[in-house]
């Protein structure tokens, strides 16, 4: 915000004084913690509140110009934790290249009919949880609530697929589905995510399941794979298992939790989600989708389980995992993390073998994954990259001092050394406690006596120890 109030000291208008001269020895040392000591870390958590439900409602009240808090189910990402999350985004993106995946982006809104086509209207995302509207011209817009129709759609629009097969894509970005916000359950949120498009080999199946189990490894988050294979939409493989599901669920209609009957006619395999113990129940003696499985199929899910135990990627195989979008077709996975209660999907994916033909386009087979960003986050993601990368505050010991301050800082971050610098006029001690603010190691102190000697005093903000460098042996200095 533009209209916080101006700290205390920046309305001081005394006389600059030199650091060491503002009292006892280490007087000017910084008494608040440091911006980037981890230990603090978590203080400037912004909503989404752990509840999800947004920011407090503006105690101004009325006549307030305008609500403050975001809409409920969103939340502003404010420094330290902004850091936090960058470096999660980039060190997933870092990731993901290493295995050729490229960046890809595309619009935050699409025409409804990539979600209802390609991700089906018989999920619970399209059907309930989607943010569709009409713009001026009257067409049916939706805000994305994933990216692998997307990601399909782009690649069918630009004929990537006749370039170099499989496609490799990567992305991250925000997504919204209107869900019953709750920790780590938000209607704004982000993933990372990578779909391989063209290759119905199983080695990549292994790939990518790796590609995503080592990066949540990478992240601190001590992921758990649950793998299953549901098959394909033939006779023989998944629609004749359905058919058999569905004789058994209708057997036991009255045994069912009520809310769950309607699957039975929707979206039967959805049953195996359901959270309510009675449906649980029942479920444990229906037929298994890996009891039915074509020839095909079972041979392609016999070599993901091989590849990935050549690569010691360790999996639990869940029978019950179905995933809750339609196109997904032989291998399904999820992710799964402690301590984020019962929001413990950190990631899925899948193979989804006939979107591209959803869609319009040719028989062009894929499989990929999302990871949820704010969920990684939760569960504890640290890395050394995730602070403030200034390094220097440049402090002025009196007016004439200001330019060259400012001159010095643009300096080093031409060099590629973060640097700050004080710009409400405020006094030496004034300037020293932002310094420790700021997050930087080093104070960089110039008065008057610093420009005739054409040098610097370099005070180390981490031990208090001060020595003069000049002024060209600077940057050098700072090099970490
Ligand atoms: P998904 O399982 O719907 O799959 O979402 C992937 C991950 O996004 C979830 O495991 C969770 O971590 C996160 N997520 C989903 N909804 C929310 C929410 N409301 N709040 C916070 N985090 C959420 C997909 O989106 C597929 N497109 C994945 C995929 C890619 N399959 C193949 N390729």
């Amino acid at each position: 915000m533009n209209d916080q109030p101006v700290p205390a000291e920046s309305t001081e208008r005394v006389p600059r004084k030199r650091p060491d001269q503002t009292g006892g020895p280490g007087s000017s040392q910084p008494t608040e913690p440091r911006p980037h000591d981890p230990t603090d870390a978590a203080a400037a958590i912004a909503p989404p509140a752990e509840d999800g439900t947004g920011g407090a409602p503006n105690p101004a009240g009325p006549p307030g110009p305008t609500e403050l808090a975001p809409p409920r189910g969103t939340g502003d990402v404010l420094p330290p934790e902004s850091w936090r999350w960058q470096a999660a985004t980039r060190l997933a993106m870092d990731s993901f290249a290493t295995a050729g995946y490229a960046p890809i982006e595309t619009p935050i809104f699409e025409h409804t009919e990539v979600f209802e086509r390609g991700v089906g209207v018989g999920s619970e995302v399209v059907g309930k949880e989607m943010y569709t509207f009409s713009d001026r011209g009257g067409r049916s817009l939706t805000l994305r609530p994933e990216l692998t129709a997307p990601v399909m759609r782009a690649v069918l629009g630009h004929n990537l697929h006749r370039a170099r097969l499989p496609v490799k894509l990567a992305y991250a970005g925000p997504m919204f589905r209107q869900e019953r916000p709750q920790k780590g359950r938000y209607r704004q949120f982000s993933q990372v995510g990578i779909e391989a498009i063209g290759s119905m080999s199983p080695a990549i199946d292994a790939e990518v399941i790796e590609v995503g189990d080592r990066y949540l490894r990478d992240a601190g988050v001590e992921p758990t794979l649950l793998l299953n294979s549901i098959g394909h939409l033939d006779p023989g493989c998944r629609t004749g298992y359905l058919k058999l599901l569905t004789e058994y669920l209708v057997a036991n209609r009255s045994a069912l939790a009520p809310v769950d009957i309607e699957r039975i006619s929707l979206n039967p395999l959805r049953t195996f989600d359901s959270k309510e113990s009675r449906t649980i129940e029942v479920m444990r003696r229906a037929p298994m989708i890996t009891d039915h499985l074509c020839d095909d199929c079972r041979n392609h899910f016999d070599a993901v389980q091989s590849h990935l135990t050549k690569l010691d990627v360790s999996y639990t195989l869940d029978p019950h995992l179905v995933r809750g979008l339609d196109y997904y077709t032989r291998t399904a996975f999820e992710f799964t993390a402690g301590g984020l209660g019962s929001q413990n999907a950190v990631g899925g994916g899948g193979r989804y073998d006939g979107l591209a033909e959803s869609l319009g386009g040719q028989h062009l087979p894929g499989i990929g994954f999302a990871l949820g960003l704010d969920r990684i986050l939760l569960s504890g993601f640290q890395t050394k990259d995730q602070s403030s990368p200034v390094a220097a505050y440049v402090v002025a010991i009196g007016s004439a001092a200001v330019e060259q301050a400012l001159a010095i800082a643009t300096h080093l971050r031409a060099a590629g050394i973060g640097a700050d610098l004080d710009f409400l006029d405020r006094s030496v001690k004034g300037q020293m406690k932002d310094a420790a603010r700021s997050g930087g190691r080093w104070a960089v102190i110039v008065g008057d006596e610093e420009i005739a000697g054409n040098n610097v005093t370099l005070k180390d903000l981490g031990t208090g120890e001060q020595e003069t460098v000049a002024l060209d042996k600077l940057e050098d200095r700072l090099k970490p």
